[in-house]
């Protein structure tokens, strides 16, 4: 039977007791963490979010008997005296760990059913009974640090967009439709049936018209909904620090977000050397075969095409002389590895798509190529360009520059992974600059934006906008850090003439773009100040500074990677009453 908290105040939280409150009177409330009974006397580790406080009931305390019944997650209310702990005792892994509270009164204020895990303890727990019991999982104190971090985070980003001059302004969550290149979530309309709001992807199109109403500078923390396959980098719905400044120049935008970051990190205490690299999308690409590259280690991508035009081995001769090229990138270490490694590296190539994979190397009486026909001439020739040392492989692919690369490139992260080539608490940020403003879209014939319709093209490009769009780079930047992608943004176009042509190059006919778009192109019609911007991803920034490979553990209730909330079991069916006042027949 649970006995009440009237009007008892807490004295201290758990975490806040050192050797200088000895022989105060306190009153500690939290749960019961873990409980040692040494059968004479008991201990308690009492546990808020502020950390653990050890109390001591001992033999011959008329509260003995009530402490051995206490289980683990208990919620009670300890009255005591702060004593000294013996030197042997001190703990020194916790802050409270000098003293402890030798117990005058004990409340149980609720009982707890056994937990599926132990809270205290570090076990092995699956996800998904994580996710189902979220409100034990968050108790851990991982999680508890995790959350704190993300909150002081948001804090530290508050503080410095305000210094800067930004404007916190929200925008609706019941919206049309903002492309992103995702679908949209839809939320029927129970007043106009058949009509739909759409989730927002991002705030875009609302911070750009708030540009257009002249607020300058804006920022907001913002849930946006993405209706796309989830990963460890990506949920359903996550967060932006979304901002947006008139007037506003790439280098602007870099010096920015550039300070927003360094003060997320000053946070975990490191302080980030700025200005950030920066590197086109082409030599991205090019080196790393991503437009996200981990420069946390090397193993850049290089480029043989040259060596090979008149190669005896056909496939690499043939593949340079149709426009494609040879690629490859030494493997530290792997000189000498053994004939069953070497198949092994080769197959993992053509589980990433590869049609083959070549490797050359030194040996003691000479040089090594995995297939004979490229000759001893052309390997010495590529082992000699490459770098490679008598203790490293060098690995070849041919075909198109562009796909080689993304093949070598996630060859490139896998090998780094196995090796153990990617060096602890090492921050490498990058800002990736220049990338093209459309992809073509061979399905459906047509381009499609590589960033979002808005960006803006650069200016030497402009006149190309129609007759070569496949040419034309976009005033458009994403920042990187270790390979993630962090964040992403571009300046705008500004002129409703430029922004109706690029909307046709997308597909969209006249009255499309009037249906989907008409009133922002109506409001850039009205004044609008040339403007950029950028978002943030704030779960990424969480996950990588609280050292995680995954977004969920920055997310209080993250959805699975099979878009359910087990927690409370979303999505789920719904009342047919409330399905016929929203107009809506659902067909199997
Ligand atoms: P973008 O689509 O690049 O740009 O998104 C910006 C940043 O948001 C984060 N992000 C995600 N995080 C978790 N789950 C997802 N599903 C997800 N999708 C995106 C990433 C990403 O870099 N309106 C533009 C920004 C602009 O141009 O100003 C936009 O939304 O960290």
């Amino acid at each position: 039977m649970a006995e009440q908290l009237g009007s008892l105040a807490r004295t201290h939280t758990c975490g806040a007791l050192r050797s200088s409150d000895v022989g105060a009177s306190v009153v500690l409330l939290g749960w019961v963490h873990r409980i040692r009974d040494l059968g004479a006397l008991v201990f308690l580790d009492v546990r808020d979010r502020h950390g653990l406080t050890q109390v001591v009931i001992e033999q011959n305390d008329p509260l003995l008997d009530k402490a051995k019944r206490l289980r683990s997650e208990f919620v009670v209310a300890v009255f005591g005296t702060v004593e000294r702990r013996s030197a042997e005792t001190v703990n020194t892994a916790v802050p409270t760990g000098e003293v402890e509270v030798r117990v005058s009164d004990l409340r149980v204020l609720n009982e707890a059913r056994t937990p599926p895990f132990s809270i205290a303890e570090d076990q092995n727990v699956s996800e998904e009974t994580r996710l189902r019991y979220r409100y034990l999982d968050l108790r851990r104190p991982t999680l508890q640090h995790n959350i704190g971090l993300r909150h002081r985070i948001t804090m530290a980003l508050r503080r410095y967009f305000d210094d800067q001059g930004f404007y916190d302004i929200e925008t609706p969550i019941l919206t049309k439709s903002t492309p992103e290149g995702a679908r949209d979530f839809l939320v029927p309309s129970r007043v106009h049936p058949g009509e739909f709001y759409a989730l927002p992807q991002s705030p875009q199109i609302f911070k750009q018209i708030l540009m257009i109403a002249g607020f300058d500078r804006y920022v907001q923390i913002a849930r946006c909904f993405r209706d796309e396959a989830l990963r460890a980098d990506r949920q359903l719905e996550f967060t932006q620090v979304d901002l947006e400044m008139a007037f506003a120049t790439p280098s602007l935008v870099f010096e920015i977000v550039e300070g927003a970051l360094a003060a997320c990190f000053g946070e975990i205490g490191v302080e980030i050397s700025r200005p950030f690299r920066r590197m086109p999308y082409a030599e991205a690409m090019a080196k790393y075969g991503s437009d996200k590259p981990d420069l946390r280690f090397g193993l850049e991508i290089q480029d043989f095409g040259p060596l090979f035009t008149d190669s005896p081995f056909g496939i690499f001769r043939e593949a340079v002389a149709h426009g494609g090229t040879v690629r490859g990138l030494v493997i530290p270490g792997a000189g000498s590895y053994s004939r069953r490694e070497l198949d092994g590296l080769v197959e993992q190539a053509r589980q990433l798509g590869a049609a083959g994979l070549i490797y050359a190397r030194h040996t003691a009486d000479g040089v090594q190529c995995s297939v004979k026909a490229v000759g001893d001439e052309s390997t010495r020739a590529v082992l000699a360009q490459s770098g490679t040392t008598p203790n490293d492989l060098l690995v070849l692919a041919s075909g198109a520059p562009d796909a080689v690369s993304k093949l070598l490139g996630q060859l490139r992260l896998q090998v780094a992974k196995q090796a153990n080539l990617i060096p602890e608490g090492k921050w490498e940020l990058l800002w990736v600059t220049d990338f093209p403003l459309f992809d073509w879209n061979a399905d459906e014939n047509r381009w499609d934006s590589v960033n979002h319709p808005f960006t803006a093209p650069r200016e030497e490009d402009l006149a190309r906008l129609e007759s070569d769009p496949g040419s034309v780079l976009a005033k458009a930047y994403d920042v990187i850090l270790n390979g993630w992608e962090l964040g992403g943004g571009s300046i705008r176009i500004h002129d409703r003439e430029t922004q109706a042509t690029v909307f046709r190059l997308l597909g969209l006919s006249d009255e499309d773009a009037r249906h989907r778009f008409g009133f922002f192109l109506e409001s850039l019609e009205y004044g609008t100040p040339p403007h950029g911007g950028l978002a943030l991803g704030l779960d990424r920034i969480c996950a990588l500074l609280a050292g995680e490979t995954s977004i969920r553990e920055v997310i209080p209730f993250p959805k699975t990677t099979q878009a359910v909330d087990l927690m409370c079991d979303a999505p789920s069916t719904v009342d047919p009453r409330q399905l016929r006042e929203l107009s809506i027949r659902v067909t199997p």
